[in-house]
Parts: structure tokens; sequence; C-alpha cells
């Protein structure tokens, strides 16, 4: 027992595995302790790797250029993910300032609260909401707050749910065909393919990741797959007179686009891009990054649309990409496009 009387925290039991080093998730137990073996979360890192159970904020230097977060401001994270944004973000909105945290995920929200909470970032500071993004204009009024002074929206998915095979994301480690960020709500992605026509899944692969291969589509609709596996193994078999690297990146477009379908990306990205300028104060600052094309059309659209309409004052000429360091030190930021606004 500690002096207080409260029961001294035990370390988790050390998951068992075959081998001299841990391969699975779950197994590497080092890596989701960052606190007790920073050596380890060191290494990882330089391995140009994302130690399990994290995500590492993409862009950061750029982000915080576009944004020029100030104390006593107020923030939007709508994507609050591991919450590496908003902590660089609260460091400079403090004193005075707050930071509202959203995000679909009810398995990461609470874990990041909880991180936030305990770097120091008190409910005067920091709240969190579990909701998806496209409802933000509903939430400011709830929240007594008229408009705010930064947004920042980095879209997809979080290295954690990337990473961990229980979510159904993962391409290396198997798991259920699932792909929601929210568990809880909708249906799998073995439900949607199951019942969708091979026209209708040509639509969705070309709409959500432009692949556009003749045959995946009547090789995949309809049919039964549980696992992550079966997929990426049913993709590769329908597509066996391709060379490997087409193979697999038909792979990744094909959970790429089922991904999106499944969660209605691009609809909640329509909704939260309309509804923008209603949620900035005057010379607001957004920044939005984005990973594929089908995203960054539709910010480019409605920031050129936003300035022809008087919304915002200045938006990025150019869109903004991570530095070759970045890049080679975090693969998973390579295709990251990011573009800024200001309202006028
Ligand atoms: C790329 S991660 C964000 C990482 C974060 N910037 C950080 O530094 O850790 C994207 C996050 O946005 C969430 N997300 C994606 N689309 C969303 C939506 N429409 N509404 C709310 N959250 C969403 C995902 O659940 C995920 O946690």
């Amino acid at each position: 027992m500690s002096d207080d009387s409260t029961p001294a925290e035990r370390p988790p039991r050390r998951v068992r595995y075959r081998g001299k080093n841990p391969r699975r998730f779950e197994e590497k137990y080092k890596e989701h302790q960052p606190g007790r073996y920073s050596d380890t979360i060191t290494k990882v890192l330089a391995s140009g790797k994302t130690p399990a159970g994290s995500h590492r904020p993409i862009m950061v230097a750029e982000v915080l250029a576009a944004l020029s977060p100030q104390p006593g401001e107020i923030a939007v994270d709508c994507t609050l993910g591991f919450g590496g944004h908003a902590e660089e973000l609260l460091r400079r909105l403090l004193p005075g300032g707050r930071l509202i945290g959203l995000d679909a995920d009810p398995v990461e929200l609470p874990k990041t609260t909880a991180r936030l909470e305990k770097l120091g970032f008190d409910k005067s500071a920091f709240t969190a909401h579990r909701i998806n993004f496209a409802g933000l204009a509903q939430l400011l009024p709830r929240e007594k707050i008229s408009g705010v002074d930064l947004i920042l929206a980095d879209l997809g998915v979080s290295s954690m749910q990337l990473d961990d095979p229980k979510r159904g994301f993962s391409l290396k480690h198997d798991g259920p065909l699932d792909l929601r960020m929210n568990p809880d709500r909708g249906a799998p992605a073995r439900e949607l393919l199951q019942k969708l026509s091979a026209d209708k899944l040509a639509r969705l692969l070309l709409a959500n990741s432009d692949e556009s291969n003749p045959t995946l589509a009547s090789r995949l609709a309809g049919r039964t797959l549980s696992t992550t596996r079966e997929l990426a193994e049913a993709v590769r078999d329908s597509l066996s007179g391709l060379k490997e690297e087409e193979r697999e990146l038909s792979v990744r477009r094909v959970f790429q686009a089922l991904r999106i379908a499944v969660n209605d990306e691009l609809s909640a990205l329509d909704t939260f891009l309309r509804n923008l300028p209603e949620c900035l104060n005057s010379r607001g600052r957004l920044a939005i990054l984005t990973f594929h094309s089908g995203e960054d059309r539709r910010v480019k659209k409605a920031f050129e649309n936003g300035i022809r309409e008087g919304h915002y004052s200045e938006i990025a000429a150019e869109v903004v990409r991570p530095t070759a360091e970045e890049r080679g030190a975090n693969p998973r930021a390579t295709s990251a496009k990011l573009r800024w606004a200001r309202r006028a």
C-alpha cells in the first residue's frame, strides 16, 4: 500500500510471446507503457516506426505556423486522436485560452482525455466530446460559444486505430473486417461488402480511392469475407496477373475505399466544410490535413468558394507538404497535404 492508503499500482503483467522480440500489437508491452520504457520508445521512433498504441502528429511546425495560436484564444481540434497536435496547441493557448477536442472514436477518446489531463490541462483548458465533426456547428451553441479562433482537422485514422488488429483496420495483422472509427455505430465493412452489387462497389472504389481495375469489383462484391487478411488475400487473388507492387497498392486502395464508405467520411467532410465559416470568429484561422485526393479536392474547392463568397480573406496559394526529413522519419506523413484559410 502507498502512504495515502490507496493500493500501489502494479505494472501490467507481461504478455507472453514467442521468439526474442514481441511482434504482435498486444505483445509490445513496453511500447504500451511509454512512461516506464522511454528508451524503447526512442529506439522505435529512430527506426521510423510508430510505437504501438500511440500516434505521431504530422507537420506540427507547419500546422502551428498556419494556426498561429495565441494565449487566451479558443481552439477546436476536430480530430483529437492521440492529442499530439492538441498538446502543442494547448501549450500556446495558455494562459487564458482553451481547446475543445472532438473525436468519433469511443475507444481512444477516454485514453487521450486522461493523457492530456495528466499533463496538467484541466477542464478550464481542455474538454473533449465524442462526436462527429460534421456536428461542430451544433456543438458550439450548446457550449455557449458563438465562434472560435482556431480550427484544426487532421483527417483519416490514427495509428492507434490502424495498428490495433481488433479495430479491423490493420493490413499487417489479421482482425475482424470492421473499419469503423466508432464501433458502436453503423455496419462493419464485412456487411457492406456482402450487400454491395459489383456496379456499386466499382463506383465506390473509383470515388474513394481512384481504384479503377475492372475485375476487382466483380470478384469482391457480395462475398462473405470476415477478416482483414481474407479481404487482402481476395484482392491479391483477383489481381494475380499483376506485379506484387501493384497488387499491394490495390489492397491499400480497397481498404481505404471501404473505410471511407463505412464511416461516411466524405459526407461528414462536406458538411464540416460548409459550416466552417459560421464557426470561426473574424480573423480566425483554419488548417486541414488531408491524406488522399478525394479529401484534398473538397478542401481546395471549399476554400476557393469561401474566398469568392467573402467568408475567407486569405487561403493557402499552394498545398503545403511535409519536409523530406519528416517523410523519411515517419512514412505515415508521406501523403499528407496541408491547406489553411483565414476568416474575413
Ligand atoms: C489522423 S488522426 C488525428 C491525430 C491527431 N492529430 C494527433 O495528433 O494525435 C484522425 C482522428 O480523427 C478521428 N476522426 C476522423 N474522422 C472524424 C469525424 N468525421 N469526426 C470526428 N472524428 C473523426 C479519428 O477517429 C482519429 O482519431
